[in-house]
């Protein structure tokens, strides 16, 4: 293997990925463009489009809702073609933490390769969450209710017996079990499910468009500009998952095309669909009546379409279902990387003999994920899904600046370049951190504090463990 690095400590050495590029990975090579779309439709359209969009228009922006989802699209699709050119030159498992690994070596890599996890393994949690929160209302309807002390974590709102989410729990276990069998059958329930989910959206809309008042739509911003871009911010969450598909690279057929083509086309998708959403919702319902958990369902009752409001919770209990997948799947993937290049334990790559899914991994991932949503309030770690998410587009964004720089990267195949090139990437940067600016004090505490945790796994781990690290120092003493 050709390495490249600095001097003594080597903290900054990069990957090869010329010779990468051409290795067998061990991983089948088994998703078309077409299962990435429906991937990445499934990571993003969950718990956010059915649960933001009241909130944004009661509090922010008023019946511009949607314009609030333009803005917080227009920031997602520069990182989005960032990351796609990263992607058809690099197309590795491990995403945005294998291009840093190329592009700035190994120290920063590992950095935002830890804050990805972050961000997987808490939105792993927070969606589990709502989903939980989902499934109760749907079990409700049939009186079912579960012990007060299994509803929800330890200082939810609204549950002050509760200490367990026994639900978001459960429904973990059974999604790591069924990747643990394998990522076709996966994809394929995947997309059977993103299909139901796309459905029950279009019915909604379907629906809710003949019933839409005109004199709900103004004023047309009754809190300003300013609350339509405040309401941007918290729109993000919802379009957090398109990242998601670029961890699959490896078991892509023709990465070079077909990563492009699904990070690009479910980001599209996923932006038609909630504008569409929220206009009709707030044509319905007068959108300071709107700051509701459920908006999506409460609408329908509003206008006496109980059935379609049945219908409606059902579809978000499954749409959330897609994004567990894959969230978790992403996650275990960027985990299988960091552990493939010697940065954490080996058994963290270890793939089953059978399906070939890293097994072991998948089970400490999902075990991980329910305790943080059995532990944490759903408020708390959706924030830091936010700035891991962020801070990882900042970092591709501007990679793509040095990416292109790099004569080592000259020679590469790349089927998609970023447009408006360097405009494009640095304005997504200067955007991303904009937004990572607009977060909480809380949440940057805890993100500090995750980050020094991740320095401390380095220092004792990572750093003695390194592949490429140490054989830079064989190939060192070997030159003495
Ligand atoms: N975009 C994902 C969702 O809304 C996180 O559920």
């Amino acid at each position: 293997m050709r390495i490249t690095g600095d001097k003594g400590l080597h903290l900054f050495v990069r990957k090869d990925v010329q010779t990468d590029i051409l290795k067998k990975t061990g991983l089948s090579k088994s998703l078309s463009a077409f299962s990435l779309t429906t991937m990445g439709v499934g990571a993003i359209v969950g718990a956010g489009i059915f649960i933001t969009p009241g909130i944004i228009a009661a509090k922010f922006a008023g019946p511009s809702a949607w314009l609030s989802f333009v803005l917080a699209a227009v920031v997602c699709s520069f990182a989005a073609l960032c990351y796609s050119e990263f992607s058809s030159t690099i197309p590795l498992a491990g995403s945005a933490y294998t291009y840093v690994y190329s592009v700035f070596g190994e120290f920063i890599a590992w950095i935002l390769g830890w804050a990805l996890v972050s961000e997987y393994l808490f939105s792993v949690s927070a969606v589990a969450a709502s989903w939980s929160a989902y499934f109760q209302n749907l079990l409700a309807g049939f009186n079912i209710y579960l012990p007060e002390g299994l509803r929800a974590a330890i200082g939810t709102t609204g549950q002050p017996h509760a200490f367990f989410d026994l639900p978001a729990f459960i429904i973990i276990m059974i999604i790591s079990g069924l990747l643990i069998e394998g990522v076709r059958e996966s994809a394929k329930v995947n997309s059977i499910m993103v299909i139901i989910k796309i459905l029950v959206i279009l019915l909604f809309i379907g629906v809710g468009a003949f019933f839409v008042k005109p004199a709900n739509f103004t004023p047309m911003m009754p809190f300003g500009f300013n609350g339509v871009v405040s309401g941007a911010a918290v729109a993000f969450y919802a379009y957090i998952g398109f990242d998601a598909v670029s961890t699959a690279a490896e078991e892509v057929k023709n990465p070079q095309k077909n990563v492009p083509i699904g990070i690009i086309g479910s980001l599209l998708i996923a932006t038609i669909l909630y504008i569409a959403l929220s206009v009709v919702l707030v044509g319905i319902v007068k959108y300071s009546k709107l700051s509701v958990a459920d908006p999506v369902a409460y609408s329908l009752h509003f206008i006496h379409q109980n059935w379609v409001a049945g219908i409606i919770s059902l579809g978000a209990v499954i749409g959330m279902t897609t994004v567990l997948i894959v969230f978790l799947y992403g996650g275990t993937r960027l985990v299988f990387a960091i552990s493939r290049d010697g940065l954490l334990p080996p058994v963290l790559s270890k793939l089953s003999l059978r399906s070939h899914s890293p097994k072991a991994n998948t089970w400490i991932f999902g075990i991980l994920g329910s305790v943080f949503a059995c532990i944490i309030p759903i408020d708390k770690i959706t924030e830091l899904v936010n700035i891991g998410t962020l801070f990882a587009f900042a970092m591709v964004s501007i990679g793509i600046v040095f990416l292109r720089r790099d004569p080592k990267f000259k020679n590469l195949d790349t089927a998609f370049k970023v447009p408006f090139y360097p405009y494009l990437p640095i304005l997504s940067f200067i955007l991303c951190v904009g937004l990572m600016l607009q977060l909480k004090p809380f949440t940057w505490i805890a993100f500090t504090i995750w980050l020094i945790i991740g320095l401390i796994i380095y220092a004792s781990y990572g750093f003695h463990h390194s592949k490429i690290r140490n054989a830079l120092n064989s190939q060192t003493t070997g030159l003495k």
